[in-house]
């Protein structure tokens, strides 16, 4: 106990927020422009549930070649935002869920881009169809309207895609598209405010998790800044029509995905940067573990063919971020400097670039890579792999990545890339 005063003292000293402070402390008096990120929320940081960082990072393996780097950027400008990607039974694909509102799929090169689903009939072209503008913030006001479908799940014998959307909650629409059908609005009497991923399990039962009661999609932010923990995972039962809460006051809950034989479920908490299972069978039925402790923060979670789990992470955490969040008084003082977010996460070291990590159910880690300058991969928010490659998905880009899996030496290339 006492050597961890110690530790945070020592961070507090080394890092530019304490200086920060004492310049904050004079705009502090309330924020009374509301000039700063959080002006004109109401705005409560919590400590939060998450492992040393010294412990994780100590012995996270990073990937020193950057091997990420040697992926491919696919469709660009064509997709906006692809948080998720889903193939149908029949192998076509990928389906993609945009920031436009729209759900798409590849129909091979010479029909391209084609428009599957929407998850509302509020959805119009005029307001909705920004193009590349989508992913900026010229979308965030149409956004509630046009729907923002992050989850993608096709279940394979009706054919159904089941869509979790960040304002309509969660759908369903068939084999042919069309306007998505709404199963699961409210729960227990209040609105689901942010449904972000789902899994299917083979009695019907739909996972979903519900990331904030406080934060829509748009200020997702300050949920890893509060580091508020109001977020649950649901169920969603096709034959009584009903939706149950399964686990609540979770961290920023984001991917859902159930093992092979459905004995658990993994999902990701974001603001706690870790990987979780919930056990559905057996001695440990209802009980949660950490299967992983992440360097940064995770999105979606997939397993491939070797059930095996695929984590996209945005990176890194940093020290100073660390501090913070033992200190909520600090975070409460410091992001209420009148300055913009770029710049005050900048100031707290962080540099954002993807890993992405492949982990057996109990949390070995199996291959790690990353793009440690950010300069092909950012916000990389799912990775599916499909025989033999990778289809990496991104909440904030035109583009989806590609990268052949295992990795290959290059034979157009002189300079061997060695791989491990
Ligand atoms: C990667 O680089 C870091 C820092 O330079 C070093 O400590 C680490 O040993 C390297 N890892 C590998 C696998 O080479
Ligand atoms: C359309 O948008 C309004 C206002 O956001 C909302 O109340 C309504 O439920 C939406 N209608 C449909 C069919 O989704
Ligand atoms: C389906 O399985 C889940 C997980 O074990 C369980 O909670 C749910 O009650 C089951 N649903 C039905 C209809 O049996
Ligand atoms: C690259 O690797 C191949 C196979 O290991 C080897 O035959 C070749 O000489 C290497 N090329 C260079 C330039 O090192």
């Amino acid at each position: 106990m006492e050597k961890k005063g110690v530790v945070k003292e020592e961070s507090l000293l080394q890092h530019p927020v304490l200086f920060l402070l004492v310049l904050g402390l004079g705009f502090m008096v309330m924020d009374p422009f509301e000039m700063s990120p959080v002006g004109g929320h109401d705005f409560r940081p919590v400590k939060h549930d998450i492992a040393p960082y010294s412990q994780v990072m100590g012995r996270w393996p990073k990937d020193n070649e950057s091997r990420l780097g040697l992926g491919n950027l696919e469709f660009e400008d064509e997709v906006f935002g692809p948080e998720s990607l889903e193939f149908d039974a029949l192998g076509r694909g990928p389906y993609a869920g945009l920031a436009d509102g729209r759900i798409v799929r590849w129909m091979g090169e010479e029909v391209g881009w084609e428009t599957f689903a929407i998850v509302t009939t509020n959805w119009s072209e005029k307001v909705c169809a920004q193009g590349v503008d989508s992913t900026t913030a010229k979308q965030w006001k149409n956004e509630k309207k046009c729907g923002r479908p992050l989850g993608l799940r096709f279940e394979k014998e009706s054919g159904n895609l089941y869509i979790a959307d960040a304002y309509y909650g969660l759908l369903v629409v068939g084999p042919q598209g069309g306007i998505a059908t709404p199963l699961a609005t409210h729960v227990e009497g209040t609105p689901i405010l942010f449904a972000n991923d789902l899994d299917i399990h083979n009695n019907g039962s739909i996972f979903f998790t519900d990331t904030s009661k406080r934060y829509n999609r748009v200020n997702h932010f300050f949920i890893l800044l509060e580091g508020e923990a109001s977020g649950r995972l649901l169920r969603y039962d096709p034959s009584t029509k009903t939706t149950h809460v399964v686990l609540n006051g979770l961290a920023f809950p984001n991917g859902v995905q159930l093992s092979k034989d459905h004995t658990f479920l993994l999902y990701t908490e974001t603001t706690n940067c870790r990987l979780m299972k919930l056990w559905l069978e057996g001695a440990k039925n209802g009980k949660v573990e950490v299967v992983a402790n992440l360097p940064g923060f995770p999105d979606n979670v997939r397993r491939n063919e070797r059930d095996e789990y695929w984590v996209a992470i945005d990176c890194c955490r940093t020290k100073t971020q660390e501090v913070l969040t033992h200190n909520p008084w600090i975070r409460n003082i410091y992001f209420r400097l009148p300055f913009r977010m770029s710049l005050l996460a900048r100031l707290m070291g962080m540099k954002m670039y993807t890993v992405i990590s492949l982990f057996s159910e109990n949390g070995e880690i199996l291959e790690v890579l990353e793009d440690q300058k950010g300069e092909v991969m950012k916000l990389m928010s799912e990775v599916r792999e499909v025989k033999g490659k990778l289809w990496i998905g991104t909440v904030a880009h035109n583009h989806i990545a590609t990268l052949t899996y295992p990795l290959q030496i290059n034979n157009n290339n002189d300079n061997n890339v060695t791989l491990s």
